[in-house]
């Protein structure tokens, strides 16, 4: 490394769309350390742009590890090697030198990929539609501060709410399931006593979309927790089941 360069070889896989197969393709770029991996990939397809070629797409919004968007697989691992790290958070100076980096897009049936390294998570958007809220059919909404919830249950229900649903966890899974994202929702609003009208339905309906949509089940792998950037914890997944369960034998 120089004092403000360094050099990076990429392997990134290229796909026209979902029905083409795809490949990787090799490229260099000479950048700044302090730069971002969205920054990065900015210059290289500055690059290509200038050269006539088309650029790599990826998706990408807020570019602070808020919107969940930019995710994709960095040298096998969902987001990359940085623990509680989505990709816009990670920095080139966290590579080598020299350093070949391989980029993929999430490897999921339920997720087609659309080009590049952009896939289609629409199947979260239907599982968030059939049960991910609470239901105001009418009127203003209530006062944020109508119910008073002690800090140790909105602490609770705060860790799960931070799930992004970026899909890291589909990716890191062998399974392709997508328990811990559905648990992260389901275990926020059961936890919430204005959740609570709708817990038994909500559970039911999520839980049926999320295997409608063609995610595998768990089998308690634990590489969803590892490569999830909020660091969501398995116990929602077992929140989920438990609720699952309880929602077979009442009517909420
Ligand atoms: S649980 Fe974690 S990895 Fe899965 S969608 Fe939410 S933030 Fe992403
Ligand atoms: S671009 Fe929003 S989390 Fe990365």
């Amino acid at each position: 490394m120089h004092d403000n360069t360094m050099t990076v070889h990429l392997k990134v896989w290229r796909q026209a769309g979902p029905d083409v197969e795809g490949r990787f393709e090799s490229y260099s770029a000479e950048i700044n350390p302090h730069m971002s991996f969205l920054e990065m990939l900015d210059v290289v397809n500055e690059d290509l742009i200038k050269k006539g070629e088309m650029p790599i797409e990826f998706d990408n919004d807020c570019r602070e590890g808020i919107c969940g968007t930019c995710g994709c697989v960095v040298n096998g691992q969902a987001h990359g090697l940085e623990r509680g790290t989505t990709v816009c958070q990670l920095h080139m100076r966290s590579f080598r030198d020299g350093e070949t980096i391989v980029i993929e897009p999430w490897r999921a049936e339920a997720f087609p990929v659309i080009r590049d390294l952009v896939v289609d998570r629409g199947a979260f958007d239907r599982i968030i539609s059939a049960g991910g809220y609470v239901s105001v059919n009418t009127g203003p909404k209530p006062d944020a501060n109508a119910v008073k919830i002690g800090k140790d249950l909105s602490d609770k229900a705060f860790d799960s709410a931070a799930c992004i649903g970026c899909g890291a966890c589909v990716a890191a899974c062998p399974n392709a399931s997508a328990s811990l994202f559905t648990g992260a929702k389901i275990t926020q609003l059961a936890l919430m006593p204005q959740g609570a009208p709708e817990r038994g339905r909500r559970v039911r309906a999520m839980v049926d979309q999320m295997d409608a949509e063609g995610f595998g089940n768990c089998s308690n792998i634990g590489e969803c927790e590892a490569a999830c950037p909020k660091e969501i914890s398995l116990d929602n997944i077992a929140t989920m089941k438990r609720e699952y369960l309880r929602a077979m034998f009442t009517d909420n």
